[in-house]
């Protein structure tokens, strides 16, 4: 996240230009960090069940010498182990990068590498989750920071389902406008008429930190709208109080790299 600060004549003004986007930056970092630390333990439960996993079936392959038990052990251990290595390139690939890249992208790709690293989580508080996947648009992205914004979206929304419930998640191509859509959609608390033009203001908040310390900073949403500003898209809410509450990212539509013609709208539709 950094500020297209034109130079001016003033060299005062250019050095605290020059600072405030430099702890746009580092607030950037921080609030990763403080996402990652929201999954972390989640994850770590997840380890441990792959791990049992592995050494279950290791031992029951060790105990029996037929080739057709061995072969079933193998194949189970083997994609235990794919499992883990999954979710460690998600975790080391969103809490390292850095950078302004943009990329076109697959958001299909994103979401999917954002939800191995929550799946465990909303699990853990009981949050179903569904996903609709109407077209694999690409967008111009930076995709640690979309993977952020997204990540911060779905931990609110979990956090407005205290006890649990269902999530959405979708990706469709809106043609008319040229732009790519997520939706992350609960069925949580909703936000109150009053709360609700309030939202994305840096340090509204109406949580407490949750036990992974997570929330109650009020810098989660002023983050997301920051992020798809600078991508040049928008973000969108909608909420009714009791029922709950669909934010909606709209982002540019990009080609499919690789593709000379035809549009990448259709269902899942490949080059050829
Ligand atoms: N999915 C949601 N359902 C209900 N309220 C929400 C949702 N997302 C955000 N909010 C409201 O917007 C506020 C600001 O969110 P955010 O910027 O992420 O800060 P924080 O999560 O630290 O409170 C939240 O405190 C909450 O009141
Ligand atoms: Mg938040």
């Amino acid at each position: 996240m950094s500020m297209d600060a034109q130079p001016s004549n003033d060299p005062q003004l250019d050095a605290l230009e020059q600072q405030i986007a430099e702890l746009q930056d580092q607030l950037m970092q921080a609030q990763k960090m403080s996402t990652v630390g929201a999954v972390a333990s989640s994850i770590t439960h997840e380890f441990n069940n792959i791990l049992t996993t592995v050494i279950n079936y290791t031992k029951m392959g060790l105990r029996h010498k037929d080739v057709a038990t061995r072969e079933k052990c193998f194949n189970k251990i083997l994609a235990s182990g794919q499992r883990a290595a999954k979710i460690t390139t998600g975790m080391l690939s969103y809490s390292r990068s850095k950078g302004n890249k943009y990329e076109a992208f697959d958001l299909v790709q994103i979401v999917e590498d954002v939800l191995v690293l929550v799946e465990k989580d909303l699990q853990m508080h009981r949050v179903k989750l569904q996903t609709d996947y109407f077209s694999r648009p690409f967008a111009n992205v930076n995709i640690s920071q979309l993977q952020q914004v997204l990540l911060n979206l779905i931990i609110n929304g979990r956090q407005a389902m205290d006890g649990g419930g269902r999530m959405f998640v979708s990706v469709r191509t809106n043609e008319e406008q040229g732009m790519a859509e997520i939706a992350v959609r609960d069925c949580g608390t909703g936000i109150p008429a009053d709360k609700l033009p309030k939202i994305f203001d840096p340090f509204f908040s109406t949580k407490d930190a949750d036990e992974q310390g997570q929330g109650g900073t009020g810098l989660g949403l002023a983050l997301c709208r920051d992020v798809i500003e600078s991508h040049k898209g928008r973000i969108r809410v909608e909420s009714t109080p009791g029922k709950g509450t669909t934010f909606t990212l709209k982002l540019p539509l990009v080609a499919e790299p690789g593709l000379t013609t035809g549009s990448n709208s259709g269902p899942f539709q490949k080059a050829g």
